[in-house]
């Protein structure tokens, strides 16, 4: 446990090139190379803040605060159905219960971010793509999307799936997807499945959002730089395109809404196109909606959504963040002359919305990952992950401070919130939540390549669960995660008293699937292979928090 001590002295953190151009002198001296141990004290200065932080661990197991047990509640491949199965690499995550009344019973929804070719069908690593069969091609896809599961808390206090619950659906790869837009995306009016599902929002009228991120992956991108009627093609990682031609990258890096009682979903163009890490949506008094959404790419991007109508993902403006000026660009083309000029019409900004917003002047950032409200002060935070080839290796979280209240506005201020940094205990903030007492919850994302072996990670161990008391001031570290794997996706139960969470993951620099050259066994031990998963955290002490 560690007060911090930081934020008070530096300025914004974020900002992609800033340590590089050296502009603030003490930038890089914060916020790179450590070589110190990471130190938390065991308890609060007041005693009043009941979790005792854990030192940073390397162990192949989930470790835990005093007074903090975990259960399973779902693994890769588990049957959910008498037809699906649970899909690989679980990230964000959203409980709904049915009924108000009643919290200990509904739905959780789960994204699948990515496949990992080795573990789902032995393919080895470093092998071109283009030999991938159909047959491997095709199970990847299937490991894809969302969950969308029944779930209670029985009489003895644990979660369980209800098998075979007809509520109880994957989407996938394969679904077909309309777009919610007027025009076509790339000839067409629906696309083939969801993918690069990472972290996502619920809305008021309680559907899903969930963020297609590292898209081109899959079907890989188009290069406009030789003319919009004619790009380019540039191949995706996983060879996907091979086997399914008309699966244009232009379908794909939207926001999702799912509606979890049936099933459905549509691509909300409205939104842009781009890395979506996740889409937070703020209900302003008049009813329209504000949504924020981080682009998660190394000088990339915030944007919002603004809605002209209550209520309406599609009708209304987006805009992205100046950090400097604090103020936010309307990327709408009948505004902007410079767009005018370079794209057709309001269809082809969305679609290439990185472009448009870099003529406009939109401030690069250090991958911006997940974004919550402060419930609070009412501020937008907004995690900045890291930029590597920036100098930022340990990554901040960025307040926003909106210049109105309803955040409709359009100008703001903003600072660093926290810094990761030895001293903090923490590096590479990236999925946050709020408990129901006000509590910031972050996890960390340190890669599997650089955790415990890069000198700027070593100090931190494996990657970790966090909590921020802001009347204490204090950062703790409440979790650490197994071998190679990222905690993903907290969620709080409605009372509190149940932390759902994701373990992204695990294993994820196995060599191959012999025992001896898997890194991680999380969580059947002996030789068997990692599997990512949902679990539950609860007990004394998150009670007592949720007391105080
Ligand atoms: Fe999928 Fe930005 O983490
Ligand atoms: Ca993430
Ligand atoms: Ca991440």
């Amino acid at each position: 446990m560690k007060k911090h001590n930081r934020r008070s002295f530096l300025h914004f953190l974020g900002r992609a090139g800033l340590i590089a151009a050296g502009s603030t002198a003490f930038t890089p001296v914060l916020n790179a190379c450590n070589t110190k141990p990471v130190q938390n004290s065991p308890i609060s200065k007041t005693g009043k803040f009941p979790i005792k932080g854990i030192l940073p661990q390397s162990k192949d197991e989930i470790v835990l605060a005093e007074g903090l047990s975990w259960q399973m509640l779902i693994k890769w491949q588990d049957p959910i159905s008498a037809k699906d199965t649970f899909g690989f690499n679980n990230d964000y995550l959203a409980y709904l219960p049915f009924d108000q009344k009643n919290p200990n019973e509904g739905y959780l929804w789960v994204n699948h971010e990515y496949p990992d070719p080795l573990f789902i069908s032995g393919f080895p690593r470093k092998t071109d793509p283009k030999i991938k069969t159909k047959e491997q091609v095709d199970k990847e896809m299937y490991e894809v999307g969302g969950s969308i599961l029944h779930i209670r808390k029985n009489s003895k206090g644990v979660w369980e799936l209800v098998k075979n619950s007809d509520k109880n659906r994957r989407l996938n790869g394969f679904t077909m997807i309309p777009f919610e837009w007027p025009h076509s995306i790339r000839g067409k009016k629906e696309g083939m499945g969801t993918l690069g599902n990472c972290a996502g929002g619920v809305t008021p009228w309680g559907t899903i959002l969930t963020c297609e991120e590292n898209y081109q992956d899959c079907y890989g991108e188009s290069d406009y730089s030789g003319g919009a009627d004619n790009p380019k093609h540039l191949d995706s990682d996983l060879g996907w395109e091979q086997y399914y031609k008309e699966n244009y990258p232009e379908h794909y890096g939207w926001v999702v809404e799912v509606n979890p009682k049936t099933g459905e979903a549509k691509k909300l163009i409205s939104l842009g196109r781009c890395a979506h890490e996740c889409a937070k949506v703020w209900t302003a008094k008049d009813g329209r909606l504000v949504v924020y959404t981080g682009d998660d790419k190394n000088d990339e991007h915030i944007y919002k959504f603004i809605s002209s109508k209550p209520g309406s993902l599609v009708e209304g403006k987006l805009y992205v963040a100046n950090m400097e000026k604090g103020s936010w660009i309307s990327l709408n083309i009948d505004e902007q002359p410079i767009l005018k000029q370079k794209f057709k019409n309001q269809t082809e900004v969305l679609i290439r919305v990185r472009e448009a917003a870099k003529l406009l002047g939109a401030t690069p950032l250090n991958r911006p990952e997940d974004i919550e409200f402060d419930p609070i002060t009412g501020n937008v935070l907004v995690t900045l992950t890291n930029n590597i080839p920036k100098g930022d290796f340990l990554g901040s979280i960025l307040k926003i401070e909106e210049g109105s209240s309803d955040k409709t506005g359009l100008s703001f201020k903003s600072d660093t919130f926290l810094a990761g940094g030895p001293e903090m205990g923490f590096a590479c903030p990236d999925n946050m939540a709020f408990d129901p007492k006000g509590n910031l919850w972050f996890t960390s994302d340190m890669s599997g390549s650089m955790m415990n072996k890069n000198e700027h990670y070593k100090s931190f161990g494996n990657n970790g669960l966090f909590v921020f008391n802001a009347k204490e001031d204090l950062v703790v570290q409440v979790a650490s995660a197994p071998m190679d794997a990222e905690f993903t996706g907290p969620y709080f139960s409605p009372d509190g008293k149940s932390l759902f969470l994701s373990i992204q993951h695990p294993g994820e620099t196995s060599k191959s699937l012999s025992p001896e050259a898997l890194s991680s066994h999380w969580p059947d031990g002996g030789n068997a292979m990692p599997r990512s998963a949902v679990i539950v955290i609860s007990g004394p002490v998150l009670d007592r928090l949720m007391a105080m």
